[in-house]
């Protein structure tokens, strides 16, 4: 019996046209160790990754540990991976929240019962092999069945035999209705208490993850992977969508050092999360190398934060949300008259003009070993269009089930395509300003204020686009269904 987790009524909705929302939330229940050895015999990628796991993007050796990542709209990124042999050409949903690397098999999907791309067919394969286990996923939005299985899995150039994943042959309606053909399942990345994690198959919690696969067979020296999601102009499908790099790092895609942070010990470790030490609104003319902060948001309690590139927004605990969009507001020399509040979506609603004098966010996490060092995002970061009104990325969302946390924030696409992320199965995770070039905010253009840019802000910008069709019709399906 797993306990599941709760995601308010708006998130639903929220997720039609796309994979937009989608959490995981599984309470783990046992934490068997496993010790892995470091092995010496260093692969091309091992020695690649030697000394400081830094790749150099110029060389073409390390192209193969990188995989360039589809961003639908910049509400989901997808890798194509090869499943089977002969192989099948597979998109997948890269996904930090969540556990389980899923497909569904093209019989599902020929009777309807499941809505992917294209599937899998097993029989088709000379390598599947079929655990016979059932398993059973519930995500915050949609629920999947199958039966655990392994098979032949080329990444990049990975190659990775007897690879767990679900073949699944049943999705509720809100799953099925949320695939909507548009990518054919999930890898799922979570931390699930790292190297210490049962992966063994017993706990029905616990999938044994591709990275410490690829770690435990000599394929990359560190089970570490890091994340770099770029932004759309126009909020169109690009191809350019990102990158995945399987056991290094991208200099990049990055600016400046990586802080390391300990994975926080909430819910069992299940999750990349972090201890929030503040959530700040920065004064507006703050620089990124010496913020200002404003007011301190839910300070009142211990609060996580987990990053999730599954989900597309930023969510925080529904009783600090009407807190920080008020003082968003009132800092940013707005009225709080100035927001208004979708009844369905929970969504804050804010003049397009108005949104581009909003202050920045400023997430500041807890570290034993950094100085403390304050992640802003600037509303073209934060704020999203509909192709005429104008939204604050961020939804109120309550987490149930995580042990130990009662305050938990979700920092999703909005977040990381801001900050480049680390995650190394070790227990630590890095982040670092992302590199992202790419400004332009694709706000409705008689609502863009000429020289808007002027907000200190010199080094990125993610280019929230969100004007495109899959976004169009999922923030309309949100507010007027
Ligand atoms: C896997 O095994 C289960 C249990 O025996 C069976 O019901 C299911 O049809 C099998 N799936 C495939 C694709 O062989
Ligand atoms: C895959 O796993 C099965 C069962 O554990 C084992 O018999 C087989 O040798 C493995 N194949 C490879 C290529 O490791
Ligand atoms: C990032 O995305 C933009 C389109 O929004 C594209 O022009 C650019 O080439 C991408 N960057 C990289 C490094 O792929
Ligand atoms: C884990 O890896 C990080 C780099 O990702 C490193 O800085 C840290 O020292 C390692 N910690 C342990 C306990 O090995
Ligand atoms: C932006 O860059 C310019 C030139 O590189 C520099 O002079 C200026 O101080 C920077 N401004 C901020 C806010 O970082």
């Amino acid at each position: 019996m797993k306990t599941c987790s709760l995601v308010v009524a708006c998130l639903t909705q929220l997720t039609l046209a796309s994979t937009t929302v989608r959490l995981l939330l599984e309470e783990p229940r046992s934490e068997t160790p496993l010790s892995f050895r470091v092995r010496n015999t260093h692969t091309r990628y091992a020695d690649l990754l030697h000394e400081a796991e830094i790749i150099d993007a110029s060389d073409s050796a390390s192209k193969d540990a990188r995989t360039a990542l589809e961003n639908q709209g910049d509400f989901g990124y997808f890798v194509s991976v090869d499943l089977g042999t002969p192989a099948q050409a597979l998109k997948l949903h890269v996904d930090t929240g969540s556990a389980a690397t899923w497909t569904s098999s093209k019989d599902c999907i020929r009777s309807k019962r499941c809505n992917e791309l294209n599937g899998f067919d097993p029989s088709a394969s000379l390598t599947f092999v079929n655990e016979t286990q059932p398993s059973t996923i519930t995500y915050g939005v949609g629920k999947l069945k199958g039966y655990r299985s392994r098979e032949l899995i080329n990444w990049g150039s990975f190659s990775v035999s007897n690879f767990t994943f679900v073949l699944a042959d049943y999705e509720d309606q809100a799953l099925f209705d949320q695939q909507a053909k548009m990518n054919d399942g999930l890898v799922g990345l979570t931390y699930q208490n790292g190297m210490k994690a049962d992966t063994t198959g017993t706990n029905p919690d616990y999938y044994p993850s591709l990275i410490l696969h690829l770690f435990s067979n000599n394929l990359i020296e560190r089970p570490f992977f890091s994340l770099w999601l770029n932004g759309s102009t126009d909020g169109t499908t690009i191809t350019s969508g990102g990158e995945i790099l399987l056991g290094g790092i991208n200099q990049r895609y990055k600016t400046g050092e990586l802080k390391n942070y300990p994975v926080a010990t909430i819910g069992g470790s299940y999750y990349w999360s972090l201890e929030i030490d503040a959530v700040r609104i920065m004064k507006k003319d703050s620089l990124l190398i010496q913020p200002i902060p404003g007011p301190l948001i839910g300070a009142s309690q211990k609060s996580f934060a987990i990053l999730d590139s599954g989900t597309s927004f930023l969510a925080c605990p529904s009783k600090v949300f009407r807190e920080l969009v008020v003082n968003l507001a009132i800092q940013s020399g707005l009225q709080e008259g100035d927001i208004a509040y979708n009844t369905a979506t929970g969504l804050a609603k804010v003049d397009c003009i108005l949104a581009q004098s909003l202050s920045p966010l400023g997430f500041t996490f807890a570290s034993a070993s950094s100085t403390p060092f304050t992640y802003q995002l600037f509303w073209e970061d934060y704020v999203v269009n509909d192709g005429s009104n104008c939204y604050l990325a961020i939804q109120p969302l309550d987490l149930v089930g995580i042990k130990d946390a009662a305050s938990v924030w979700v920092l999703g696409a909005v977040f990381l395509r801001r900050v480049y992320s680390t995650y190394d199965f070790n227990g630590t995770i890095g982040l670092a300003y992302s590199s992202n070039t790419n400004k332009a905010s694709s706000l409705p253009q008689d609502t863009l204020r000429v020289a808007s840019k002027s907000e200190g802000q010199n080094q990125s910008g993610s280019g929230i686009g969100f004007s495109g069709i899959g976004t169009l019709l999922c923030l309309a399906a949100a507010l007027f269904l």
